[in-house]
């Protein structure tokens, strides 16, 4: 009789070994489409633990910061190679622990492969500037600086590819890392990590530290020997990384919720639009920072648009994600299930039509997971709280417009910044909508979420404070501004002053 593998007991990883947290707590990862799987038991750490991160990390930046970026840069170029050749069984624990389908794991880890070749050829870019000085026989010239260590939370909807956004980058520009993965999917950090320490990251260099926010989570944000903080979550938690880093000016990178926005005009593709609102609306169970949680639809279609959209969202197969007939997983946890039937209650209360799904499902093996049926609200207003608040799940609300301005001013008219999207053919209309709507991210004719990895990512209002992850601008964030002047004039020349014997600029 076969018997079930023992699970793995992890530990944190500091200083390049896999090491007992000093708290004696453990957590769970279970599968969130059957939680009698247990995908492995990791520490719950605390403040010791992160301290003894944050030393070795502190230690091995005096190292790291010398290596030459281009020689850094092949270290991850060698981690992607690995990437490469262990996909399938990324993505495979990936599902395990997360719940999306194998095919959206894979992009996952996919979005990881390009983001670690992306910033592999930053190492031998990583460009400052030269500028003429003012004054002769001088040279001015900026040179890009690692900040020392970073503390790194990241969530568990993009399990690997978004360590992967805030490590790469940081490790070509020479910071150090301690990282505390979300405490629902720490699997797949974990992976990626010991993929870079077989690639040749020195000791020190990452370290992981797993364990629930507020315990590993603020003493790491609080840290005085962490430089700086890129986080990635909620609002609400965001704004206490933000507190906590202002009473020391520690710059904190911070990544947060959206509200995004399809809007289907008069003349769109209808065929197009509704793949594109299925995909983003019901896509990873609608547990993206930028997933489509609205779609405003001219109301000359709203009905066909209406329809075509239930019966598609009636016609997904919920299940298991490494079951390949599945189109949509379950939600992450319990906390985020309740969350979601919250919000179709709170949605039923403001009036809007529940259409089709929001009920949890439960029959035979569903029970064993946080199963939810895609949930559409019809007639919506752009005041209900179903059209302005964060869900984070399978729950999309749909509202009819008149006129293109009236769809711009609902696609604005909340308090998030992330993604949106216009479907029309209308060039003029398009253009005006990249134009004017207020989000970090626009797309036409294409739903609101698969960003690239080589273009900024981030949003406005209260989904970021300004930084943007992914591409060069990712760069940005990880180093600090150096400018040099060399004067080899062998005199005292004074800026603003002399003039180098070139006469007056001016009285
Ligand atoms: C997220 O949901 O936090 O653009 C990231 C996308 C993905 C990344 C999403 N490339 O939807």
């Amino acid at each position: 009789m076969a018997t079930a593998a023992v699970p793995k007991v992890h530990k944190n990883f500091i200083n390049g070994e896999w090491i007992e947290s000093r708290s004696a707590g453990t957590i769970e990862n279970r599968n969130p489409a059957d939680t009698s799987q247990l995908v492995g038991m990791f520490p719950s750490s605390s403040n010791e633990d992160v301290n003894l991160a944050v030393d070795a990390a502190a230690e091995a930046y005096k190292k790291w910061r010398l290596v030459p970026a281009p020689k850094r840069a092949e270290i991850l170029y060698r981690a992607a190679e690995t990437l490469v050749k262990r996909k399938e069984d990324l993505a495979k624990d990936m599902t395990r622990e997360m719940g999306k389908p194998l095919s959206e794991t894979r992009g996952d880890v996919q979005e990881a492969i390009d983001m670690t070749y992306y910033m592999a050829g930053e190492g031998r870019r990583l460009f400052g500037q030269t500028t003429p000085s003012e004054l002769p026989n001088k040279f001015a010239m900026s040179v890009r600086q690692p900040l020392g260590v970073v503390g790194m939370i990241t969530p568990w909807n993009f399990p690997m590819a978004i360590p992967s956004w805030k490590l790469m980058p940081a490790l070509v520009s020479g910071d150090t890392v301690v990282i505390k993965p979300a405490q629902d999917t720490p699997l797949s950090t974990y992976n990626l990590v010991q993929i870079l320490s077989e690639a040749g990251l020195p000791a020190g260099v990452v370290n992981i530290v797993s364990g629930a926010g507020s315990v590993a989570g603020a003493p790491l944000v609080a840290h005085p020997n962490v430089a700086a903080v890129s986080f990635t979550g909620s609002t609400e938690t965001g704004r206490l990384v933000s507190l906590a880093c202002a009473a020391s000016f520690k710059p904190c990178h911070l990544e947060m919720g959206g509200k995004n926005i399809i809007i289907v005009m008069d003349d769109a593709n209808l065929d197009l639009a509704l793949d594109g609102a299925v995909w983003g609306g019901f896509g990873t169970t609608g547990q993206r920072c930028t997933a489509t949680s609205r779609i405003a639809v001219h109301h000359s279609v709203y009905k066909e648009f209406l329809d075509r959209f239930t019966e598609r969202a009636k016609a997904l197969k919920v299940g298991d994600g490494l079951d390949p007939d599945t189109d949509m997983g379950p939600v992450i946890n319990e906390t985020q299930l309740q969350t979601v039937l919250k919000y179709i209650q709170i949605g039923k209360d403001e009036g809007a039509r529940l259409v089709t799904g929001g009920r949890r499902i439960e029959s035979g093996p569903y029970s064993r997971g946080f199963f939810v049926e895609p949930a559409i609200f019809a007639d919506a207003s752009a005041k209900m709280r179903i059209a302005r608040e964060e869900i984070f799940g399978p729950v999309v609300t749909l509202i009819p417009f008149r006129s293109f301005e009236e769809a711009i001013e609902i696609a604005n008219g909340v308090s998030y910044g992330l993604s949106a999207s216009i479907y029309t053919r209308d060039a003029n209309r398009a253009f005006t909508a990249m134009r004017d709507i207020e989000t970090g991210i626009v797309y036409v004719n294409a739903p609101t979420i698969g960003a690239e990895i080589q273009l900024p990512f981030g949003g406005t209002k209260n989904t970021g404070n300004g930084h943007r992850e992914a591409g060069t601008a990712a760069i940005e964030f990880y180093t600090e501004w150096k400018t040099l002047y060399v004067d080899y004039s062998d005199r005292l020349q004074r800026a603003q002053i002399d003039t180098g014997g070139f006469g007056r600029v001016s009285d």
